[in-house]
């Protein structure tokens, strides 16, 4: 039985006031649903505040991106080590917005993702395809040779501590959620991947929706037996909408 995990995916939002209001709202819903992991990623510069608001809570979180190196001359990046040190649990890697408008290749997520684990911290991959791409039929194949690439790097076993988000791109920020049936059909053809290499990682790994995952969606999404939590954008804002999730995702169990 996987662990349900909803997770906000903040991107470039936020001021110390809205972050304050925000962290210290989801605290409640955190505790209030135990069989639900809940987490918030965060623009870096907000890290530091949501480890204090955090402290002692059920509440996890997490950066949205981070950088392949620990230190050196890399104006204006992150490091991993960095980002555990404030006591972050995740890093978010490989997002569409980050392949899209930072030139991130395969290559260049895949080792983000080692440099994130050596770390110590828990990689959350995203994967997913275009418009076109779905409109193509080329869904799956995608997310086959996003996935490939990530294992080739850093060996099946590493998602024995990792996470992956189906993001389908035409979803995200769109209104336009995939329905149900389509993201399960996804999740479940991920899974029977990972299933090749082994088992045991194909059982155990959560492998979460996101895209215009919400309040209305949220349930019906994390009812099917392969989505098992979301990665939310625009509805992580909203205290009352995130918490529906978070509740749905108890519900749905
Ligand atoms: P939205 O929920 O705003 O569509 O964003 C999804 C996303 O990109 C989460 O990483």
């Amino acid at each position: 039985m996987r662990t349900p995990l909803v997770m906000g995916n903040w991107k470039l939002n936020g001021t110390k006031e809205s972050v304050t209001a925000l962290v210290n709202a989801l605290k409640a819903p955190a505790a209030a649903n135990p069989k639900v992991e809940v987490a918030v990623c965060a623009p870096a510069i907000f890290i530091g505040l949501v480890e204090q608001l955090a402290a002692g809570s059920a509440l996890k979180y997490g950066s949205e991106d981070a950088d392949i190196h620990n230190s050196g001359a890399f104006t204006g990046e992150n490091s991993p080590v960095m980002i555990k040190e404030f006591g972050c649990k995740y890093a978010i890697v490989g997002h569409s917005e980050r392949r899209a408008y930072h030139n991130e290749t395969d290559e260049v997520v895949a080792n983000k993702f080692k440099a994130i684990q050596a770390a110590g911290l828990v990689p959350v991959l995203c994967i997913g395809e275009s418009l076109e791409q779905f409109e193509k039929g080329e869904t799956n194949a995608v997310c086959e040779k996003q996935l490939k690439a990530v294992i080739d790097v850093n060996g099946i076993d590493a998602f024995k501590n990792a996470v992956i988000a189906y993001e389908p791109i035409w979803a995200i920020g769109t209104g336009k959620t995939a329905t149900p049936e389509i993201a399960q059909n996804v999740h479940a053809n991920i899974r029977a991947l990972l299933a090749k290499y082994s088992k045991d990682v194909a059982d155990s790994v959560q492998i979460l929706y996101g895209g215009s995952c919400n309040a209305k969606t949220a349930y019906d999404l994390f009812k099917q037996p392969d989505i098992d939590g979301g990665l939310v954008g625009g509805a992580s804002l909203k205290a009352p909408d995130f918490t529906t999730i978070i509740e749905s995702a108890t519900k749905a169990l």
